[in-house]
């Protein structure tokens, strides 16, 4: 039977700090097919997870249909915006999400990987994170300060994974992130960036699967998702009626949910996926490939109503 072999490979997600996004959905299929997982948190959010964890609150999410459970070897805190240490403002470094929890750079993660598990330790990275602080704002009120923090964040920090974790990954090693049609086309009210965000992590799948293919033997690909109710998305604020209108629109008029990019991704992380580098792929129930809408923008009314 062809099966998604993971067994014996270790994967670090960066991005997971609750049950209820894509990050979370990936270590679970990845850990369906056998691999071991470590996350990067947000140091603001990993207070919150731990305790999520400790307490068992989400202790149905973390069940696997193998009967196992979901296990993560190692949450580690992961600030994507900074690189080294030393790139973190003094008031960051002193907040108190951040003064107790040890070095939170991508450099720092590298380093915790190093001393753990030694020099090669990783075969999957997933970059599953974004973030603008005006989000809200159309793009063209953007402030110059906003557009670079969500570039920073949410589309450099892919860069630098790429970069410090390139020399960490064994053979047939592979990247992944997440992205959303935004990136391509006018969604309005995904402002403060974040379209154009998207639109560099896109393209630099393109030139980093180039380039860490020659320099790592990396794979590097992204999934395009369709409107999912994660943490992240509700803040935007129109998330429901993103939903609403995509399934309406799609072929297949359903919506799509995080188990959808779980699965894929576990395949184009998995060996089967070998040749498969420096593509976007649509998990979006072909939302993409319409030209026209079939239904209107506004949700049904509630019936009698
Ligand atoms: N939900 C959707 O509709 C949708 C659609 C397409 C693509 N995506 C993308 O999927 C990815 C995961 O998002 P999600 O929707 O699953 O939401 P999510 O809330 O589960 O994930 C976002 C994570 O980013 C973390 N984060 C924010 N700033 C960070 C920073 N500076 N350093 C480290 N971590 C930081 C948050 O703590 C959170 O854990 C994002 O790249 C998002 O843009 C989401």
């Amino acid at each position: 039977m062809l099966k998604i072999d993971l067994a014996g490979k270790r994967a670090f997600i960066a991005g997971v700090a609750d049950d209820g996004g894509f990050g979370f959905a990936i270590a679970k299929a990845l850990a369906e097919a056998g691999a071991s997982i470590c996350v990067g948190t947000w140091p603001p959010a990993l207070g919150i997870f731990t305790k999520l964890l400790e307490r068992g609150k989400i202790a149905d999410s973390l069940q696997l249909a193998s009967g196992g459970r979901l296990e993560f070897e190692r949450i580690y805190p992961l600030d994507a915006a900074f690189d080294q240490l030393a790139d973190a403002p003094a008031e960051v470094r002193e907040n108190k999400r951040y003064r107790d929890v040890g070095d939170f750079s991508i450099h720092g993660a590298a380093a915790r990987l190093r001393q753990d598990f030694g020099d090669r330790p990783l075969d999957i990275v997933v970059h599953s994170l974004a973030n603008a602080p005006e989000v809200k704002q159309p793009l063209l009120d953007t402030s110059r300060g906003g557009y670079l923090s969500a570039l920073s964040v949410s589309a450099y920090s892919n860069i630098a994974l790429v970069r410090t974790l390139g020399p960490m990954m064994r053979a047939e090693g592979a990247f992944l992130s997440l992205t959303y049609m935004a990136g391509e086309r006018v969604i309005p009210g995904y402002g403060g960036g974040m379209s154009s965000a998207k639109a560099a992590l896109e393209a630099d799948t393109r030139t980093l699967a180039y380039e860490a293919g020659r320099r790592f033997g990396v794979r590097v690909n992204a999934i395009s998702a369709g409107p999912w109710a994660s943490r992240a998305a509700s803040a935007i604020g129109f998330i429901e009626q993103m939903i609403t209108y995509t399934t309406a629109n799609s072929p297949l008029p359903r919506s799509i949910d995080a188990v959808d990019v779980g699965a894929t991704a576990a395949f184009l992380l998995s060996p089967l996926a070998r040749a498969i580098t420096g593509s976007i792929v649509y998990v979006d129930s072909g939302y993409h490939i319409m030209g026209m809408a079939v239904a209107s923008a506004t949700p049904p009314a509630p019936a009698g109503g």
